[in-house]
């Protein structure tokens, strides 16, 4: 719940005097309303980024980046971690409570009736090339997905609608991506079985051949959970920013998110985690030079940054990457695994924390630091590591699509601009018509 407006903020344009509301957060946090300044003073705000505005008002997810909080519907992320697992998880984030034994038993079971994808759309994966992104591929195949439900492409889904949408999303998001993995190593599509659960599943569809089945290791399912729960929901980052936008058009759910899809894919987002054990890999190649790559990264003439390092929100050290660097040394210690790109990592992240620069940038690790080498011990493809978080943040996506629907604030999402091009001028006619 949101405060009614108890103060206001005084805004002086061109010598006159305009009241503007102050909203408050359950968690005090304080927003100026400026819903109507452009009406009532002729002006706009212009802020790069978006770093200063709030696009929406969200029960889903609460984080304070100066301390480094991050909780689910309330809920901190530690205990959720610790806990939970994903499938209750995105129930929480979706429907804005834990799932009762029973909520939680059908939510499982409409995983594996929607797990497989149609036959039809199987035959898309023979028309890519071995060398495609499974990013490209997701996205492609999300709004596809639609497609098969053209019932459900209707500006105004009813609720039932939206549930049987987002199982849709959550169920064949894996299968999908477990179908690109075997379609880039050329080994034939593994389905889906209907005796295991939501991480075992896709393990199996990665990992089992037409022959052989993948034994599932539970040490690998639970590090996998863990790192799904993580990346789960995070407010309005790029790609939930995305999807509200999209869907504010009223575009489909499957549309909303296949564009989330391609944001998440940047290199400064949810692409971090590739391009950060590409990076390990190349310092490694490199003898192992760190501070030649910090160096890199300090120049102010050189473009180049320490991927999985520094956060829009947390000046802080972000409590994900906290959880996941123990899972990832906890994993590699169970299975007995050496790799030798955590301890770079580790060393690399020492070296950072001691650097003025980094420290005055308040620069810390952030989610996708340590993610990679989980993924790593578990044998998942460098390339597929945006993908894992495509499934990750599924349910962040389709809760925060699901609230601004349901929200009788919501208006498309238009923002404005401040031009600076040319100053109006004539055509001149080359008479080539
Ligand atoms: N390495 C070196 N310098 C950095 C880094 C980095 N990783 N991140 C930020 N900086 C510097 C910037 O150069 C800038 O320095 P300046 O003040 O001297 O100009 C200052 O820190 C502030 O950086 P901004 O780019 O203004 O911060 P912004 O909030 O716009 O960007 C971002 C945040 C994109 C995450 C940035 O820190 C970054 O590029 N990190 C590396 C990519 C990455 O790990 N992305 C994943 C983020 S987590 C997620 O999306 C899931």
């Amino acid at each position: 719940m949101v405060d009614t407006p108890a103060e206001n903020v005084k805004l002086i344009v061109d010598g006159k005097t305009f009241e503007l509301p102050v909203i408050t957060g359950t968690e005090k946090e304080k927003a100026i309303d400026i819903s109507n300044l452009r009406k009532d003073t002729g002006y706009i705000t212009l802020d790069n980024g978006y770093a200063n505005t709030g696009s929406c008002k969200s029960a889903i997810t609460f984080l304070d980046g100066e301390v480094g909080i991050l909780r689910y519907r309330g809920i901190p992320i530690e205990q959720i971690a610790e806990n939970s697992t994903f499938l209750e998880t995105s129930y929480l984030l979706i429907y804005g409570d834990l799932p009762t034994k029973t909520q939680l038993t059908n939510f499982s079971k409409s995983f594996t009736k929607h797990a497989a994808i149609h036959k039809d759309m199987e035959k898309f994966f023979e028309g890519y090339p071995a060398t495609g992104h499974p990013m490209g591929i997701l996205s492609a195949m999300v709004v596809s997905l639609g497609a098969y439900y053209p019932e459900l492409i209707k500006p105004e889904p009813s609720k039932e609608e939206i549930d049987l949408i987002a199982v849709e999303l959550l169920a064949k998001v894996r299968t999908i991506c477990a179908h690109s993995y075997k379609k880039s190593i050329g080994k034939p599509l593994v389905g889906p079985r209907d005796d295991l659960q939501y991480i075992p599943n896709f393990l199996h569809m990665m990992f089992s051949t037409k022959t052989k089945d993948y034994k599932i290791v539970p040490e690998m399912v639970d590090a996998l959970q863990t790192v799904l729960i993580l990346h789960a929901d995070h407010e309005q980052n790029c790609s939930t920013s995305t999807v509200r936008m999209v869907g504010s058009s009223w575009a489909n759910l499957f549309a909303s998110v296949s564009a989330g899809i391609c944001a998440l894919w940047g290199p400064l987002h949810g692409g971090a985690n590739q391009e950060v054990i590409e990076m390990l890999e190349v310092i490694q190649k490199d003898g192992g030079n760190i501070q030649k790559y910090i160096n890199k990264a300090k120049d102010s003439n050189d473009n180049y940054r320490l991927m999985g390092f520094g956060h829009r929100v947390y000046k802080n050290y972000d409590p994900r990457a906290k959880i996941i660097k123990k899972r990832a040394h906890d994993l590699l210690k169970k299975l007995g695994i050496k790799d030798p790109l955590l301890d770079l990592a580790v060393t690399l992240e020492d070296a950072v924390l001691k650097d003025d620069y980094f420290q005055q940038r308040k620069l810390y690790p952030n989610v996708d630091f340590y993610s990679g080498i989980i993924y790593r011990a578990i044998g998942i493809p460098t390339k597929m590591f945006p993908a894992m978080f495509a499934i990750g943040r599924m349910p962040g996506w389709i809760a925060n699509w699901k609230e601004m629907k349901e929200s009788s604030e919501t208006r498309i999402g238009r923002p404005r601009q401040i031009y600076t091009g040319r100053l109006t001028r004539d055509y001149v006619p080359m008479n080539n018509r």
